[in-house]
């Protein structure tokens, strides 16, 4: 059974991310959930371990057995390596996501040999992004219809 690593910032996770590794679980032997820095992303709203714990109470509810959640400093690929990860697994809103992940898809496959493998999002989940969903309860907006029921309390005490 493959091992796969999901990449991401998930600052903080949503209900897309949510959709993305109830898939990967159910098609793969382990799922890892890597947090990682994406460098065109400064200054995030939630800590590193304080992501960890959002998306450890998030999964409580989502009946997924084989999902560990760690985070990593560098490369991508380098996480891949330390986990054994087969592939990586990426989530595809729209075309826009695929121009991206395809790039970061064949650098990392030409630097390290991994693959990557997409998994379209679920339709309800195609305009669901984490820095909308900041910048709503930043300035007072309500974004729980796209994040787990504790995320959205997370970012009302943060923000209230
Ligand atoms: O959730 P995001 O911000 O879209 O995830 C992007 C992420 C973190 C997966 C990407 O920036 C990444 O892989 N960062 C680690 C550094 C790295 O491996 N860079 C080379 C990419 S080809």
């Amino acid at each position: 059974m493959a091992t796969v690593l999901y990449p991401g910032s998930f600052d903080p996770i949503h209900l897309g991310h949510l959709d993305i590794i109830e898939q990967a679980s159910r098609l793969f032997g382990k799922v890892v959930v890597a947090i990682l820095h994406n460098p065109e992303k400064h200054g995030g709203v939630f800590s590193v371990d304080e992501r960890i714990a959002l998306i450890q109470v998030a999964l409580q509810s989502a009946q997924v057995k084989n999902v560990e959640i760690h985070a990593f400093p560098g490369l991508a690929v380098d996480a891949a390596r330390v986990v054994q990860a087969d592939f990586m697994v990426k989530g595809l809103r729209n075309s826009g996501d695929f121009e991206i992940e395809q790039q970061m898809a064949h650098t990392n496959f030409a630097v390290a040999g991994i693959p990557t493998v997409y998994l379209p999002c679920s339709p309800a989940y195609t305009s669901v992004s984490s820095r909308f969903i900041r910048e709503i309860a930043q300035y007072g907006g309500d974004p729980s219809s796209m994040v787990p029921a504790n995320v959205a309390h997370a970012l009302k005490e943060l923000f209230s």
